[in-house]
C-alpha cells in the first residue's frame, strides 16, 4: 500500500500535487508519504503482537532523523551496523534498550560508543570480536550484552550482492561452530550473553527462508540452554521483500502468523530488523526529463537524477517503476532512463517499455524509500539532494539539498601547493 495516486491527472503525494513540489524545492529530490510510513510500521508491529517482540528499524534502509524519530515515537528500537548509525538513532530520540548492534567489523571506538551508550545488544560476528568486546568493556568497566550472529547457512534465494546467511558470505559465524564460540562467550568475564541472532538477506519474497532459520537457531537454543546459558532474546533479522515490479512476497501479517506459530511459548523475546518493507513503497525519487534522443537503435530519455542518486539498477539491475507525473495518453515508447553520471552504468531504467515522456516533464521513480538516499553519493561532484516528508496536505524538507560548499567540506589545498 502507498499513497502516490493520480488525481485530477496528477500524481500526488497524499494531498499534494508532485508537481507543486517540485516547484518548491526544485529536482531531483526524494518523496516520501508520512502515512504510508507509519501504516507500514504499525502494521508490522501489530502482526507481532501476541508475543513478547521488539520492532529494531534498520536504519541503513533510510537513516533520516524525522524516519528515526517517528519509528522511535511508534515505540521502535533501531538496527544498527555503525558508530554513525549509532549517532543517528540517538539524535532521533532511540532508547539504548531498544538498540541492536551488527556487523562484521565493528572498530574498537564503535564499541566503546555503544558500551558507553548502554546499548541493548552486540551481535557478534567472530570469535575476536568477542575478545575485542570483552576488552573494551573490561577497560571501561562496564559489561557487554552479547548476542551471537549465526550464520544458518540458508539460501534467501534473492540478489547473490545482498544474500547474507550463506557458508560463501562474511557475515556471522558457522552455525556448527557457533555453539564453540557461546562456549568462549561464557568464559569471557566481561560478556554477558542474552541472545541469538541471524540475517538471512535482503528482499527475499518466500517465507520458508524464515522458518527454517528459525528452526535451526531454535534447536541451538535448545542446546545451549542445556548448558546452562540463558537466551533472552532470539533476533531473526530483517529482509522481508516489497512489491517492485510483479514480485508476490508474503503480507506482513502472514509473515508474522507462521512466525508466532514457532515461537510462541519459547521464551525469548523475538527481535526483527525491517528495513526495506517499511520504507520501501513509502518513498520515490521525483526527478525531470532533460532531453531525450535517439539513433537507429535505440532512445534514451535523459533525466536529471543519476546513479548517484539512486543506485540500485546498476548496482544490482533492480527494477523500479517509472511513472510520469502528469498522466495523459500517450504513445508507448521503449527506451533507457539515464543519467548525466560519466558512465554507461549510469541509468534507471533499460529497454523500458513507456509512455512517451518529453523534456521538461517530471517523473516518479517508484519504490525508493529504501537504500535510496542513504546509498547515494557525491559522485560526479553532484550535491546530495533533498528529502521531502508529506503529511496529508503539509510539506516538510527533511533534508536540505547539498551546496557546492558542502562539497569541499574538510577539503585543504596543502601549503606548498600554494602560491
Ligand atoms: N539487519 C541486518 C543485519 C542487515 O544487514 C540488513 C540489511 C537488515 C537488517 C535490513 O534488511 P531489509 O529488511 O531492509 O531487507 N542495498 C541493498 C540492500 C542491502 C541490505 C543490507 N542489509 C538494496 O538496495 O537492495
Amino acid at each position: 500500500m502507498h499513497l502516490f495516486k493520480y488525481k485530477n491527472q496528477q500524481l500526488q503525494c497524499e494531498d499534494i500535487p508532485i508537481q507543486q513540489i517540485a516547484e518548491k524545492v526544485g529536482t531531483p529530490f526524494y518523496l516520501y508519504s508520512y502515512h504510508t510510513l507509519v501504516r507500514h510500521f504499525t502494521v508490522f508491529e501489530d502482526a507481532f503482537k501476541g508475543i513478547p517482540h521488539l520492532v529494531c528499524y534498520s536504519v541503513k534502509a533510510n537513516s533520516n532523523l524525522a524516519f528515526l524519530r517517528l519509528f522511535v515515537s511508534l515505540g521502535g528500537g533501531v538496527d544498527v551496523v555503525s558508530g554513525g548509525e549509532l549517532y543517528r538513532a540517538l539524535k532521533g530520540g532511540a532508547d539504548p534498550q531498544k538498540i541492536v548492534f551488527s556487523g562484521v567489523g565493528k572498530r574498537e571506538d564503535e564499541i566503546e560508543y555503544a558500551l558507553r551508550s548502554d546499548i541493548l545488544m552486540f551481535n557478534v560476528e567472530s570469535s575476536q570480536e568477542l575478545q575485542v568486546i570483552n576488552r573494551v568493556a573490561e577497560r571501561i568497566g562496564k559489561k557487554a550484552s552479547i548476542a551471537i550472529r549465526v550464520n544458518p547457512d540458508i539460501d534467501p534465494k534473492t540478489h547473490p550482492y545482498i544474500s547474507t546467511g550463506m557458508k560463501q558470505n562474511k557475515f556471522g559465524i558457522d552455525i556448527l561452530r557457533a555453539p564453540m564460540a557461546y562456549q568462549q562467550a561464557s568464559q569471557l568475564p566481561n560478556l554477558e550473553i542474552i541472545g541469538i541472532d541471524c540475517h538471512l538477506g535482503s528482499q527475499l519474497v518466500e517465507v520458508e527462508p524464515f522458518i527454517e532459520a528459525l528452526r535451526k537457531l531454535k534447536r541451538l537454543v535448545e542446546n545451549l540452554r542445556n548448558e546452562g546459558m540463558e537466551i533472552r532474546y532470539l533476533d531473526l533479522g530483517g529482509g522481508l521483500g516489497i512489491t517492485y515490479e510483479d514480485e508476490e512476497p508474503p503480507h506482513p501479517m502472514e509473515y508474522a502468523s507462521i512466525l508466532l506459530e514457532e515461537i510462541r511459548g519459547f521464551g525469548c523475546t523475538l527481535i526483527l530488523e525491517p528495513g526495506r518493507v517499511i520504507v520501501g513503497n513509502a518513498g520515490v525519487l521525483i526527478s525531470k526529463v532533460l532531453y531525450t534522443k535517439e539513433n537507429e537503435e535505440k532512445r534514451f530519455v535523459i533525466i536529471d537524477a543519476g546513479m548517484n542518486d539512486l543506485v540500485r539498477p546498476s548496482y544490482y539491475g533492480s527494477y523500479h517503476q517509472i511513472l510520469p507525473v502528469k498522466e495523459e495518453t500517450r504513445e508507448e515508447i521503449v527506451a533507457d532512463v539515464v543519467g548525466p553520471i560519466c558512465e554507461s552504468s549510469d541509468f534507471l531504467a533499460k529497454g523500458r517499455k513507456l509512455p512517451n515522456l518529453y523534456s521538461g516533464e517530471l517523473i516518479a521513480v517508484m519504490s525508493a524509500g529504501a537504500y535510496g538516499f542513504s546509498m547515494s553519493t557525491n559522485y560526479n561532484s553532484r550535491p546530495r539532494i533533498a528529502e521531502v516528508l508529506v503529511r496529508d496536505n503539509q510539506m516538510f524538507v527533511i533534508r536540505q539539498r547539498e551546496v557546492y560548499e558542502d562539497l569541499i567540506r574538510g577539503e585543504e589545498i596543502p601549503e606548498f601547493l600554494l602560491p
